[in-house]
């Protein structure tokens, strides 16, 4: 028997630098000492591999560094480890950038998930592909409409136009080639390891700094945070216990709009760090192209069928971000020089 081989499951776990794959396996690498993790990652501006360094030296976690684009790669890393589940978060997943330069977020989303899917599917024995996705599939939806599982796909940027590609060709190969999948469609993340490029990490490090705090059009788009933790638990639920075939929406029932929740975060560092009010910081900016009102996502099927909820508060997930990224402020600046200071001038300088 290989070195592998002595585990249950062989789970390689695509994106495991970035945000969520980070949280995802300092979770799952110690609660499932029985499995072998590979965290496959080509580690673009938005993957770091220091967020794994807890779990780096585990024996049951591997790390390598591919590119889903490059296919006799992944066939290797699969050969490697005997791989006989997937766990899919690889992705560009910045819509602004994806409305700035689509092309990436095309290779990397729709053509490395056929990528990974085809490495799948002649792997005899291969147990169960999750495939992460979102509720930007399901478009803008009007006040009092929340999308379930069956919803129809509407979506707006090349971002989520590429999300919604990829969840089409796992359920295309699922149906044709008959391999366990699912798929799990969720609401915005945050916490800990997110890129300063999101709304929530963007606004601390501007309140921290004093600068201007850039709020898209009148700011009253509804979105619907989660935070990762529970999302976490969600994927592991799932992936475990989720029925072939099923998607499950994961959301946690916060909705807020935009300047609500740039307000809260102002108000928790102000309480942490004194000084002025950091909401006077606030500046209204030209709103994004196709940007989208509202997302809302029914999440009963997970919570019935899996005994998923949320375990943290909105409030309360705010304050241990917030704190978070205070604690740690050096990984903050080594992720925003060079490119990053490009990307934000490109981004805000005309708006
Ligand atoms: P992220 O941008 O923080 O991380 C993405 C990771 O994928 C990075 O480590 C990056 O290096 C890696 N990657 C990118 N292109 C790659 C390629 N060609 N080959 C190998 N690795 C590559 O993203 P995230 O926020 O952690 O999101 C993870 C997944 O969850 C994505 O599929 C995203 O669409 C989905 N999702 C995210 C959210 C959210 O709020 N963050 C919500 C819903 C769904
Ligand atoms: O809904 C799930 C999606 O959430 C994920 O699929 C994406 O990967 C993830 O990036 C996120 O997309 P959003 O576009 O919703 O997230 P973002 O943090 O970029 O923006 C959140 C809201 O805040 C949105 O309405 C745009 C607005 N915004 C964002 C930025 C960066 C601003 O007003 N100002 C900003 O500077």
């Amino acid at each position: 028997m290989g070195f592998a081989e002595q585990f249950e499951k062989r789970i390689m776990v695509t994106g495991g630098a970035g945000f969520i794959g980070s949280n995802l396996l300092l979770y799952l690498v110690p609660k499932y000492p029985g499995y072998l993790f590979i965290s496959l990652d080509c580690l673009t501006y938005a993957g770091n591999l220091s967020n794994l360094k807890p779990i780096e030296n585990s024996s049951n976690y591997r790390f390598e560094k591919i590119d889903l684009r490059d296919f006799d790669g992944l066939q290797r890393s699969f050969n490697r480890y005997s791989v006989n589940s997937v766990i899919h978060l690889a992705a560009e997943s910045h819509v602004d950038r994806s409305i700035m330069g689509p092309s990436d977020f095309i290779s990397t989303n729709i053509l490395g998930t056929f990528n990974l899917l085809e490495a799948v599917r002649k792997r005899a024995g291969f147990q169960r592909f999750h495939h992460v996705s979102t509720d930007e599939v399901y478009g803008s939806l009007e006040e009092s409409r929340q999308a379930t599982e069956t919803a129809p796909y509407n979506p707006s940027s090349p971002y989520a136009a590429s999300k919604a590609s990829a969840d089409h060709l796992v359920r295309a190969y699922y149906k044709t080639y008959g391999f366990d999948a699912v798929i799990t469609n969720c609401s915005n993340n945050y916490g800990p390891f997110q890129f300063p490029e999101k709304l929530i990490p963007l606004t601390i490090k501007n309140a921290k700094d004093g600068l201007p705090i850039p709020v898209y059009g009148d700011g009253r788009q509804i979105r619907d945070w989660l935070y990762v933790e529970d999302h976490c638990r969600a994927i592991d639920l799932v992936f475990h216990g989720g029925k072939p075939g099923e998607t499950y929406n994961i959301s946690a029932g916060n909705e807020r709009i935009n300047l609500e929740v740039i307000g809260s975060v102002c108000g928790i560092m102000d309480e942490i760090l004194g000084g002025d009010p950091r909401e006077g910081l606030i500046t209204m900016v030209k709103d994004r192209p196709g940007h989208d009102r509202r997302y809302a996502l029914d999440s009963s099927r997970i919570r019935s069928e899996l005994g998923w909820s949320p375990a943290v508060s909105l409030e309360e997930g705010l304050r241990k971000t917030v704190k978070w990224y205070l604690e740690n402020s050096s990984w903050v600046e080594e992720c925003t020089t060079g490119d990053y200071r490009k990307y934000y001038e490109k981004m805000y300088r005309d708006r």
